[in-house]
């Protein structure tokens, strides 16, 4: 959410700051700026809209080169996309600048307190205040002044801060808003997250919360907000660059569910036991007594990784036996949830920065409760915190809809609890067909993968419906909550998921002819009961889209759009559904000629409560 990048260097700054944003601009992308140094003066350059606007801007001004400067991609909080709300903010007497991700929560009183002294705001932002703040609080000391004025802020921020009396330096503040320094020869770049970074140096610092760290073209200083000296880790991130790019497909969205085959397994690799039948999971550092000793698990996560954690639910109770309940992390940190030292609370999240998938996290750990995390994001603050977990691998998931995240994360999930299961009471034999069907998930996607084209004519018929159900039940049904998701996200379409059974309680009054419901109905348990809904359904002229198992011919007279996935055991017929509704969420939005990878109002990584 929002995306800072900041450089100092050898170099001129300003087409790496704009290509920096680029790579950043699926945090957020409502407006965008840049301000450098040149000559003691700060220049600042801002747009509405994509990047792009913002360098045909630069491209028509005289702009200097310059060898400093910070940049920001916007995701409106306080104030609509507009220039003055652009970052970056600068103070009053145009000396200090700054970029800012994250919510000033104590913005309105620090605002009326600085107007009085004389302030000029331009801008609607919380972020404004803290370039005025530090104006007020300079007194030749750029780290001092920034060290005292994030004192006096509450909220979460992500700063980079530079002045125009001190042009060797930017400095940079975390505080719940992720800061990466990456580190090169005669040159330092900051940013908001890796995807910025990872073309000029695979050595980087990840800041923690607190730290205020002053970096110049060659050196990184680290202190603490009183002003101690600290020493962060130097990592060597293992990226590979070209994962950010489209490779030829027309939208990152549709190269990541392409890609699913491969990052499924990547995410299986190494982790089954063939020995044992079982997973190994090495990240989750729990020996055989730990994972008899857990007596309920958590599951706190958001959006698509709260999708992905129902269905975990069904794999850890069908599976382990183990009592499981999923929470919306923002309920699960303010609710005061019951946990003990014999929870598990399992937070899941693709970049590990969700503030509140963060806040339930430091809750349980706070409660009591063991902790572990499922994240995608290597060194994100959650994979960090959680101490403990599993990694995706997934590799970068550029477009805002999650994918291919989603289904490395079920993946993730069925290992887990068949580690959980053989523990305690899954047998050798037991678990070898389910070992097999794990194995088989990238063909099986492959499968589903090589039916685009037919699910590209059903989703051409459909594009036009403004309504959409999806209904499923058993496995199928938090498919329904994240196949509604996906066509809401990039097509703007009104879809709600709903269990089969419930449609009757009230959202079928909405149903008529223009109304389509897909219904998941694979061949598993619950199918015959689901083509009852369909048949209801029906009676009330609604068109319907089946999702059924390749093959079943029990289905084919209810609807001429039939979506087949492949012959599976019911573990893995989340996956493969899902992607079905994936591919048919993404030919809808292309139908309808959206932005697909950057859907309006979202954001990939959701930084603020
Ligand atoms: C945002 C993204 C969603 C994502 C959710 C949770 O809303 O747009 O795609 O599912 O955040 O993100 P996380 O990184 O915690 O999985």
């Amino acid at each position: 959410m929002c995306g800072i990048v900041a450089y100092i260097g050898s170099k001129n700054c300003i087409p790496l700051l704009i290509s920096g944003l680029q790579r950043l601009e699926y945090r957020g992308y409502d407006s965008s700026g840049i301000a450098c140094i040149h000559k003691s003066t700060i220049s600042d350059y801002k747009a509405v809209g994509k990047v792009k606007e913002l360098n045909s801007l630069i491209e028509k001004s005289s702009i200097d080169e310059s060898q400093v400067g910070i940049a920001h991609t916007r995701w409106a909080t306080h104030g609509l996309p507009s220039e003055a709300n652009a970052h970056p903010h600068l103070s009053t007497n145009r000396k200090f600048a700054v970029v800012h991700n994250g919510i000033i929560e104590n913005y309105k009183a620090l605002k009326s307190n600085l107007e009085a002294k004389g302030c000029k705001f331009q801008s609607e932002t919380d972020s404004e205040v803290i370039a005025h703040l530090i104006e007020q609080l300079y007194d030749g000391d750029l780290v001092a002044a920034v060290a005292s004025a994030v004192k006096m802020l509450v909220g979460a921020y992500g700063l980079a801060v530079i002045a125009s009396d001190e042009p060797d330096k930017i400095v940079a503040v975390r505080n719940g808003s992720p800061i990466v320094i990456g580190i090169s020869e005669n040159e330092s770049i900051i940013a908001s997250d890796l995807s910025a970074i990872v073309s000029h140096t695979k050595q980087v610092i990840f800041l923690n919360d607190n730290d205020i760290a002053i970096v110049t073209a060659s050196n990184v200083e680290i202190r603490n907000q009183e002003n101690v000296p600290i020493s962060r880790e130097i990592d060597t991130v293992d990226w590979d660059f070209s994962a950010a790019e489209k490779s030829g497909y027309e939208h990152f969205m549709l190269k990541e569910i392409f890609e699913q085959p491969e990052a499924v397994g990547n995410a299986i690799r190494g982790r089954l036991d063939h020995v044992n039948n079982s997973a190994l999971l090495s990240g989750l550092n729990m020996d055989a007594q730990d994972l008899v000793t857990i007596k309920r698990i958590i599951i706190a996560a958001c959006g698509t990784s709260l999708n992905a954690g129902l269905i975990g639910e069904y794999y850890l109770e069908d599976l382990a036996g183990l009592v499981t309940e999923v929470e919306q992390a923002a309920e699960f940190r303010y609710r005061n949830p019951l946990v003990d030292a014999e929870t598990l609370c399992l937070i899941i999240s693709q970049s590990g920065e969700t503030a509140d998938s963060l806040a339930a996290l430091r809750e349980a750990k706070l409660k009591g409760s063991q902790v572990a995390a499922i994240c995608n994001v290597v060194g994100s603050t959650i994979s960090r915190e959680s101490g403990r977990g599993i990694y995706l691998h997934a590799g970068p998931e550029i477009g805002v809809a999650s994918t291919k995240a989603f289904t490395c994360q079920v993946s993730v999930l069925l290992m887990m609890a068949l580690k959980f299961a053989r523990a305690r009471r899954y047998t050798y034999t037991d678990a070898a067909e389910l070992i097999n069907e794990i194995e088989k998930i990238p063909e099986y996607i492959d499968a589903v993968l090589k039916q685009s084209k037919k699910i590209e004519k059903i989703a051409k018929r459909w594009a036009h419906a403004t309504n959409w159900f999806f209904i499923g039940r058993g496995y199928q049904y938090p498919v329904a909550l994240e196949a509604a998701l996906k066509l809401k996200e990039i097509s703007y379409h009104h879809a709600e998921g709903y269990h089969a059974a419930e449609l009757k309680h009230g959202p079928i009054a909405l149903l008529d002819e223009n109304f389509p419901v897909v219904a998941l109905a694979a061949d598993i348990d619950g199918k015959d009961k689901t083509i009852g809904n369909i048949e209801e359904c029906l009676a009330r002229k609604a068109p319907v889209i089946i999702c059924a198992t390749q093959g079943d011919k029990s289905l084919a007279s209810y609807t001429k759009d039939l979506i087949e996935i492949p012959a599976s055991s019911k573990y893995i017929v989340p996956i493969t559904a899902t992607v079905a509704m994936q591919l048919l969420a993404y030919y809808v939005a292309k139908e309808r000629g959206e932005d697909i990878d950057q859907p309006r109002n979202l954001a990939k990584s959701v930084t603020v409560e």
